[in-house]
């Protein structure tokens, strides 16, 4: 169960009062979503601690040269972010958000998140615009091919790019002797894997696949663009724009913040780092909600989605638990 109801309040009284009243009388919302909302499932952020695999700093990897120059080596990176999505779990703050958004229907999400799990935790597709794409998408890498294969969970997505396992005990044959290793880190050994190995188009049978997320230098899908500019422009005013663990620092995603600003809309920061304001800073009409997003978002929501019901994935873990104490 994702309840809220019995936990101690996170955020201050005062603050969540005036927010509750805004958001009561708010229609136009939006929210920016970054790496941070996905931080309490597990999986890493970009920036600070965490922002490194093995040596390479995580921003580095996801370029158009990179993949270039070591195909092999960004596959492998993007391959284990695949898997440990898919390991990973929706969190409260992900269910509050697709709550909302079928309570409200004219809010929009913007999120710069690839990992999945907003569509996993069944926020409605039609409010949910991905601006980096998705690490479940895989397109062909030619210029001139424009292969797109939507949802492929395949994991791995070819054989040479299994995660590596050690096997803890050589003297149980049993599933559970072998224990993956951790490849983001740089003293565990990974194979260097070329063309041969590695994902090739269906469709030219030339290029390589790669992941459709979009890298450094890329532009954003342009139908997702245009949807959101048209949601923008719809009317004069924007009431209230979230912007939920991320950093607000890669543009154009950021830029959604002063636009929203521009329309009028007052802004809610939820994040773990009082200094991860956007690069216009705070106005006093503001609020800076300090924490982990998938404790703050079930509560300050709570006025519009009530209590979080049950979630799928909670049960799932409920009936695995009884399985093994059973067992
Ligand atoms: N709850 C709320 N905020 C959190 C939490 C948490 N549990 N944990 C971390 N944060 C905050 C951090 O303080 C930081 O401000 O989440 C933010 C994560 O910032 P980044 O790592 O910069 O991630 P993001 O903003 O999503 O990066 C934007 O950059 O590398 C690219 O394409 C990538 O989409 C990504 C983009």
């Amino acid at each position: 169960m994702t309840s809220s109801s019995n936990r101690p309040s996170v955020v201050p009284q005062q603050d969540l009062e005036s927010f509750q009243d805004h958001l009561n009388k708010s229609t136009r919302i939006l929210a920016l979503l970054g790496a941070g909302l996905s931080a309490s499932s597990g999986l890493p952020t970009f920036r600070g601690a965490g922002g490194l695999w093995r040596t390479h700093d995580a921003t580095q990897l996801a370029t158009p040269g990179a993949f270039s120059a070591d195909p092999g080596l960004v596959w492998q990176f993007y391959s284990y972010r695949r898997h440990m999505a898919l390991k990973a779990k929706p969190n409260p703050a992900h269910y509050a958000l697709a709550e909302l958004a079928k309570k409200k229907e004219t809010f929009l999400t913007l999120s710069q998140n690839v990992d999945g799990l907003s569509p996993r935790a069944n926020h409605p597709e039609e409010s949910l615009k991905l601006l980096h794409g998705s690490l479940f998408d895989v397109k062909c890498s030619d210029f001139f091919c424009n292969y797109l294969e939507k949802n492929n969970y395949t994991d791995p997505i070819v054989p040479a790019l299994a995660i590596p396992t050690s096997e803890e005990d050589p003297t149980t044959t049993s599933a559970l002797a072998s224990r993956e290793l951790d490849i983001a880190d740089e003293n565990v050994p990974i194979p260097e894997l070329s063309y041969k190995h590695l994902p090739k188009c269906p469709k030219c049978k030339r290029g390589l696949l790669r992941p459709g997320v979009v890298w450094f230098g890329e532009m954003l899908p342009e139908k997702v663009l245009d949807d959101i500019e048209e949601w923008i422009q719809k009317e004069n005013k924007i009431d209230l724009i979230m912007v939920i663990g991320t950093s607000a620092k890669v543009y154009p995603a950021a830029g959604f913040v002063d636009r929203a600003r521009a329309k009028g809309a007052r802004v809610a920061i939820i994040n773990m780092d009082k200094n991860d304001v956007p690069a216009s800073g705070l106005d006093k009409r503001d609020w800076f909600f300090q924490g982990d997003a998938a404790r703050i978002l079930p509560e300050i929501l709570s006025n519009v989605i009530g209590e979080l019901k049950e979630t799928p994935d909670a049960a799932a873990d409920a009936d695995n638990a009884v399985t093994e104490a059973s067992s």
